[in-house]
């Protein structure tokens, strides 16, 4: 698992609102942190970092490790919140390109539609480092490599769980889902993870909607569920943001978060973690959104020439409610 790196040089950070990439007509916004120190190879680097935007409580602490590690590696960063808009994305892609950024990053809202802006890049010899999630493109060497977690097998080890915890179950045992943003890479691979190993015919799935990844959402649509089916007897949440909702979602019609409903989602965000140790959710599967120190290793080898793996994958680990309660007073996000 990878620790967040403090801010060391925090109190030199300047944040300065650039023109020119989202702006506030398209929804996106972007500011530059600056810094005096130099990047790989003794020459100074600056990282274009295009943000999905600030859905969940996973991504304002991945927001926080760019930030930090970018300050603490001497990296000066472009960062543009895309607000879950692909448009905006790829106006900051374009806009880093003008500036001629020594890298690009981006967490990619959706996996299609990124040959175009990629290939601009590629041609303005910028190389591009996807992190979090990844894109499906036609030519592989449109970016290095990607720094992020499997989502497929965060999906996998959520299904194994609602194997063993319903094993004596007879059944029917109905189960709602609530799917992260439509297109992205982590809705798309978790829920297929999951459906690949909870398949007993006893197994139903009677309700299936996106939340968007949000709190919000995740109430929303489970306020639905609830009222189109009374005998819901598990709920999988691809984020604990949506977990959380659905928890108000569950107490507001009168049920038990995790007996009434048993609930696993993945994550492992501090609020997420504290819902675990509470009993509301049943379980969770973790993902780090600690990716900034590598991010910038990973920047800096890239731009001394070096050939990355294509996938950098992320150490991840899972929490019952009793490791939850040992892990909490650690929890830093
Ligand atoms: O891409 C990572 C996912 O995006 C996280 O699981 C979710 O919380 C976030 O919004």
């Amino acid at each position: 698992m990878f620790r967040k790196t403090t801010a060391a040089v925090a109190g030199i950070l300047v944040l300065a609102l650039t023109s020119g990439c989202g702006g506030s007509s398209s929804g996106g916004s972007t500011a530059t942190a600056g810094s005096s120190a130099a990047g790989g190879g003794g020459k100074a680097i600056t990282l274009g970092f295009s943000q999905v935007g600030s859905e969940s409580g996973w991504r304002a602490a991945n927001t926080d490790s760019v930030k930090s590690a970018a300050a603490a590696a001497g990296v000066t960063l472009k960062f543009s919140d895309a607000q879950q808009k692909q448009e905006n994305q790829i106006k900051a892609i374009r806009s880093f390109i003008q500036q001629k950024v020594d890298v690009i990053s981006f967490s990619p809202v959706v996996t299609t539609g990124w040959d175009t802006v990629l290939k601009e890049a590629k041609d303005a010899k910028i190389p591009v480092i996807l992190t979090d999630r990844s894109v499906e493109v036609s030519d592989p060497s449109l970016y290095v490599t990607l720094v992020g977690s499997d989502f497929t097998l965060e999906g996998t080890k959520a299904g194994t769980w609602v194997n063993t915890e319903f094993a004596s179950a007879a059944g029917p045992v109905n189960i709602a889902e609530l799917q992260g943003t439509t297109g992205s890479a982590p809705a798309i691979e978790r829920k297929k993870g999951f459906f690949s190993v909870v398949t007993d015919p006893k197994f139903k799935l009677v309700a299936s909607q996106t939340g968007d990844f949000t709190r919000a959402g995740g109430k929303q649509v489970m306020t639905a569920f609830l009222q189109a089916h009374k005998d819901i007897n598990l709920l999988f949440a691809h984020n604990d943001d949506m977990a959380l909702g659905a928890i108000e979602a569950i107490q507001a019609a009168g049920l038990t978060p995790g007996k009434d409903i048993k609930i696993i989602s993945i994550d492992a965000v501090h609020d997420g973690m504290q819902a675990l140790s509470d009993g509301k959710i049943s379980h969770i599967v973790e993902c780090s959104p600690l990716l900034g120190p590598q991010l910038m290793d990973t920047a800096k080898s890239v731009l001394s020439g070096a050939t990355p793996e294509k996938w950098i994958k992320t150490n991840e680990s899972e929490f019952t409610p009793a490791q939850a309660k040992a892990e909490l007073p650690n929890r830093k996000y």
